[in-house]
């Protein structure tokens, strides 16, 4: 997007609009908010919670009216405080920042997410669809009520998305988890993209899986943040800064990292810890 950084990074409050509940532990949080509709999918803001914590999310929903959303997972604190508000409440947000997924020249495409991290494979599979490009979409999850977006993106009219669930406890679609589903399409077709955004421990399955096969790939990145411009260094990961070079990694990028990338990650006091 092209505004100038200082706009973006100054706290804006937003009204909720909406709530919706996914799962038992995620919710969805509707807001207009201008410069969030001019982001790109993958692109995250800085959810503030006054007197609580100020933390990341991907955009869920981009409108071109700036209707905008997150879809927040419950784990500690901040999303707790999150998960307790209601519409007409409000939170503060900056962003969009970082890097998006690029949606430009690809063709035949796989969408490969989990948890949370379909959020913004969501909106990305919206543009893809928009721009006709061909998109089998595999989700994964523990158990059939952990399956975000799945009937909403089975609804999309298009006969160009192919979706296909796994579930680790068998309780729908392939019993098992997503990457044997995902090793299962790479050996038999040829795509232009894999695209993902998940657990890391995955994503760097998938990662390996696209190294044999000799596939470009697109993968958005987790980190603690704080500063979200790049200065603080909480986000880092080899030479890169997830909130400024990323989230979205490359393969390239991600070579230049596997260090780090699938083993650890920086904790509150910087020390390295498992991912
Ligand atoms: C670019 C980006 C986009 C994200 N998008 C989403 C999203 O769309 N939906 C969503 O639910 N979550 C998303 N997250 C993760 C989200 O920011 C964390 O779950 C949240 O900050 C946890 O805050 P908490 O106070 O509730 O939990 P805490 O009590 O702070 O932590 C709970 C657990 O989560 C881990 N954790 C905390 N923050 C992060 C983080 N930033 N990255 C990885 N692990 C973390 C902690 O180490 C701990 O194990 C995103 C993170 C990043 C970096
Ligand atoms: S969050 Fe501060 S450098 Fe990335």
């Amino acid at each position: 997007m092209s505004v100038y950084p200082i706009a973006v990074n100054r706290l804006r409050i937003v009204d909720i609009l909406g709530v919706i509940r996914e799962s038992p532990s995620v919710k969805t949080f509707v807001f207009h908010d201008r410069l969030c509709g001019r982001a790109v999918p993958g692109q995250f803001v800085m959810v503030w919670i006054p007197g609580v914590d100020e933390v990341p999310m991907s955009l869920s929903g981009i409108g071109s009216d700036g209707v905008c959303s997150i879809c927040v997972g419950l784990v500690g604190e901040a999303t707790d405080a999150i998960h307790k508000l209601r519409e007409g409440d409000c939170f503060g947000v900056r962003g969009p920042f970082g890097k998006g997924f690029s949606v430009g020249r690809t063709r035949k495409v796989l969408v490969v997410g989990g948890g949370t991290g379909l959020a913004p494979l969501a909106v990305l599979t919206d543009k893809l669809v928009e721009a006709n490009a061909d998109v089998t979409m595999l989700f994964g999850a523990k158990t059939r009520g952990e399956l975000l977006f799945y009937d909403r993106i089975s609804k999309v009219p298009s006969k160009d998305v192919k979706v296909i669930a796994a579930t680790e406890d068998g309780s729908y679609g392939f019993d098992g988890v997503v990457t044997e589903v995902a090793e299962e399409m790479l050996e038999r077709s040829r795509f232009d993209m894999v695209y993902s955004c998940g657990p890391e421990q995955m994503m760097y399955k998938l990662f390996l899986l696209a190294e044999k096969y000799q596939v470009p790939i697109e993968f958005s990145l987790e980190r603690l943040m704080r500063c979200a411009i790049g200065l603080c260094g909480s986000c880092v990961i080899g030479k890169y800064r997830v909130c400024k070079d990323g989230p979205v990694f490359s393969g390239e990028q991600l070579s230049e990292v596997k260090a780090e990338f699938g083993r650890v990650r920086r904790d509150f006091d910087g020390s390295k810890i498992d991912v």
